[in-house]
């Protein structure tokens, strides 16, 4: 069983899918590790210390794909020259973005690939060490501060100092799941007094031990968790009530860092012009939620927009600029999920397993998943027999 690792093709990409740290864990599992050379360099993992680990190097891409039973990349493959590698019994892993990107799922299963989407992972406690999704949010709710504080006119702690008192930055968070709770967190360790909002009352608690305060809105979220523990979408009129009781806190806020997200929809629209409008000269809006459309209404994907003395990002690979510790995580997130498919060397399908059966996307020259089938107009498949394959 060989695992094969190429270097990433997004346009500042940094992050490498597997380190050097996880090879011999792999080897125990019956899996070496072949990796294109310079696929770690710009995360800081030279070649060197993947064949120190026990990996072996190849020259290029095309080699790693020819050999490669499992291909391990971050991203879904881009352009027709990492497609083409791809072949028939071969099993592709990675955050390969199936319902924003189904197409994509499609392409690799005309190649008669097999290939597993972490995010569709299901978020039970035996998946936690494969959650590529969280470990990612994680750093970008982190660095989404850092960012923010970067860019705006204030410093964000409380100073008292003979030249006076400089009073703390006042930062906003809307949702507070992975990505908010490290922004929360990030953001009270610089010194901000944080204010937090999410339409699932249960978090409350966990901004509280954050050090942030929730924010109460006259609003009645009813069901807004999903049993799988994400929030639903909610109606259109839930939303605008939403925007404008918000609409007073954003404008009190130095910052607001805004991660609201409903999984396999577009974000949530939050933040309206108007209460931008309302925002202090040299404030910073950071929208974590850009790549599903913004949850400002202002947010352009990847840009920088000014609008009136207020500055807001859309970044969209927040990851890929902390590429070092994000490929750690990433490729510790991997691994737990290869150990957990591969029996004596060899990927086990065990489609009983929802582990298995919520991340396979492709197999049999066919798009597998329900919720991809559907994105793309297929109709549903009969149920697969029961056992491993
Ligand atoms: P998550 O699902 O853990 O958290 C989203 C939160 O938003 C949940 O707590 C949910 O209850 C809340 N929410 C949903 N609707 C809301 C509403 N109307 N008002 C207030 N809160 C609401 O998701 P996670 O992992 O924290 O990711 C957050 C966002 O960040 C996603 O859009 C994700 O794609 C994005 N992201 C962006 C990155 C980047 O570099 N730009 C990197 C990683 C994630």
């Amino acid at each position: 069983m060989i695992v094969g690792v190429t270097a990433e093709s997004e346009q500042g990409e940094r992050r490498v899918a597997l380190v050097p740290a996880v090879v011999s864990r792999l080897a125990d599992s019956g899996a070496e590790v072949l990796v294109e050379s310079g696929a770690g360099g710009a995360a800081g993992f030279p070649d060197d210390d993947y064949a120190s680990a026990g990996a072996r190097i190849a020259e290029s891409a095309a080699e790693v794909l020819a050999e490669a039973d499992v291909v391990v990349r971050l991203a879904a493959p881009e352009g027709d020259a990492d497609l083409e590698g791809l072949r028939d019994g071969q099993t592709l892993v990675g955050l390969l973005n199936p319902l924003g990107n189904a197409e994509g799922i499609a392409a690799v299963a005309e190649r008669g690939a097999s290939a597993f989407a972490l995010e569709l992972l299901p978020r039970i406690s035996r998946a936690q060490p494969m959650d590529a999704l969280t470990s990612m949010a994680t750093i970008a709710g982190y660095k989404a501060v850092l960012v923010a504080a970067d860019t705006l006119s204030k410093m964000f702690p409380l100073m008292m100092t003979a030249a006076g008192t400089v009073t703390p930055a006042r930062v906003l968070v809307i949702g507070a799941g992975v990505a908010g709770l490290q922004a929360i967190a990030t953001a009270r360790r610089l010194g901000a007094v944080v204010h937090a909002y999410d339409v699932r009352p249960a978090v409350a608690e966990q901004v509280e031990s954050l050090g942030g305060r929730f924010v109460e809105l006259d609003l009645d979220a009813g069901d807004a968790e999903d049993s799988g523990g994400y929030a639903q979408a909610l109606g259109e009129e839930f939303y605008a009530r939403q925007r404008e009781l918000l609409g007073r806190v954003v404008a009190e806020s130095d910052v607001v860092i805004s991660t609201a997200a409903v999984p396999g929809s577009a974000a949530p629209l939050l933040v309206t012009a108007d209460a931008v409008g309302r925002m202090r000269d040299g404030s910073v809006i950071v929208d974590l939620a850009a790549e599903t459309g913004g949850n400002c209404e202002l947010t352009r994907a990847g840009e920088e927009v000014n609008a009136e003395g207020v500055t807001i990002l859309g970044p969209l690979n927040l990851p890929a600029d902390l590429p070092f510790d994000a490929s750690q995580m990433y490729a510790r997130n991997v691994s737990a999920f290869l150990e957990h498919v591969l029996r004596d060397g060899a990927l086990a399908l065990d489609r009983d397993d929802e582990i298995v059966s919520g991340a396979l996307v492709a197999h049999g020259g066919q798009v597998v998943h329900p919720r991809v089938r559907e994105q793309l107009g297929l109709a549903a498949l009969e149920p697969q027999p029961a056992g491993t394959e």
